[in-house]
């Protein structure tokens, strides 16, 4: 994709900064945050972004909630990408469902307002969703055309998330809400697994059984060029990778890739206190997510990773060894 206009809603977490890499050297990008960096110089608190990476980069403050002056950008833009919400990476107290919830439901609705406002609205409208809204599955993968859904809390956020999309009024504007997978790249996720290998804990979790679906970054970048190009998508798509594994698996090729000699596993009830005492919930790790990518395939979309042993590996390519060991 080249010379294209792309707003990235809540682009300073992890997906956002490998958007950044990805499409910012022949696009324009315009970031909407928060808390916009104070000046030149501390942009790279972004932590994975060089000074190269920014620069057809520019960052717009917005509130996340309300359409304000940010809303121009909007005006004549090619894609909005919104990645906004609070992590879900925090013990579920009511405060903190309340919040994961509703930053992700304001958002929408700050977006579908200010679309409204413009003259030449954006094309396309990408929306993060997450393929945690499938139910927890040992049994079949799910998919966009059969999978099934389970009362819970993840679930029902997602489900208020794409119909909040959906609901917005946005007639010349495309939507596509975007059921990620775990999504690997050389931050995110990788880096909660990189210290239990520094500490020889990198065996499986649980029992290992749970399903594991992935997708390697550099595959959701191409996969959104794909939608881009293709004016018929339109909908929900999974974004995850057609080679699920098992948990067990997962560890396993991660402790290869980087040769890792041993890793111990966690049992289920060291998740249980280890949870607690760093202030997250072992459903990330113990729910069985078995999610394949139907819908996109069919749309004739080839995966460059497909295979997780080579995602892994170019991930780790790109890593520094001390991020992932405690000796040389
Ligand atoms: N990473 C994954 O594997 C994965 C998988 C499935 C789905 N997803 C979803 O995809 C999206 C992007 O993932 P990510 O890993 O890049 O997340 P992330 O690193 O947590 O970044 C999300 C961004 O949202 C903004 N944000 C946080 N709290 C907010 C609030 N209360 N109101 C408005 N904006 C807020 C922040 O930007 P500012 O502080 O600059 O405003 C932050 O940089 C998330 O919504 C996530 O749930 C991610």
């Amino acid at each position: 994709m080249k010379n294209k206009k792309i707003i990235l809603a809540g682009g300073t977490g992890f997906m956002g900064q490998e958007m950044i890499k990805y499409f910012g050297k022949e696009n324009e990008v315009v970031v909407l945050t928060r808390q916009l960096p104070d000046t030149e110089n501390n942009r790279n608190h972004y932590t994975s972004l060089t000074k190269d990476d920014l620069l057809h980069t520019r960052f717009v403050k917005w509130d996340g909630k309300t359409t304000g002056d940010w809303a121009a950008e909007l005006n004549n833009a090619d894609i909005i990408i919104n990645l906004a919400g609070k992590t879900v990476n925090c013990r579920y107290t009511q405060k903190n469902k309340d919040e994961i919830l509703n930053s992700r439901l304001n958002a929408v609705k700050a977006i579908g307002a200010s679309i409204q406002q413009c003259k030449t609205p954006p094309r396309l409208w990408i929306n993060a969703s997450s393929a945690t809204i499938y139910r927890h599955a040992m049994d079949r993968p799910q998919d966009e055309h059969n999978g099934e859904f389970q009362d819970g809390f993840s679930v029902n956020v997602c489900q208020q998330w794409e119909k909040i999309l959906y609901e917005q009024p946005t007639p010349y504007t495309r939507k596509v809400a975007l059921r990620m997978a775990i999504t690997l790249g050389t931050g995110g996720v990788l880096i909660p697994y990189f210290n239990l290998l520094k500490f020889g804990l990198g065996g499986r979790q649980g029992n290992g059984k749970q399903m594991y679906s992935w997708v390697h970054i550099e595959d959701t970048c191409r996969m959104i060029e794909w939608i881009e190009m293709h004016d018929s998508i339109e909908g929900t798509y999974n974004c995850s990778s057609p080679g699920p594994v098992t948990n067990a698996e997962f560890m396993q090729t991660l402790r290869k890739v980087t040769s890792t000699r041993f890793g111990l596993p966690a049992y289920t009830w060291m998740l249980k206190l280890g949870a607690a005492i760093i202030g997250t919930e072992t459903e990330l790790v113990l729910k069985s997510r078995w999610v394949v990518p139907t819908k996109i395939t069919e749309t004739g979309f080839q995966f460059k990773y497909p295979l997780l042993k080579d995602a892994l590996s170019d991930i780790i390519s790109k890593v520094p060894r001390k991020q992932y060991r405690l000796f040389r």
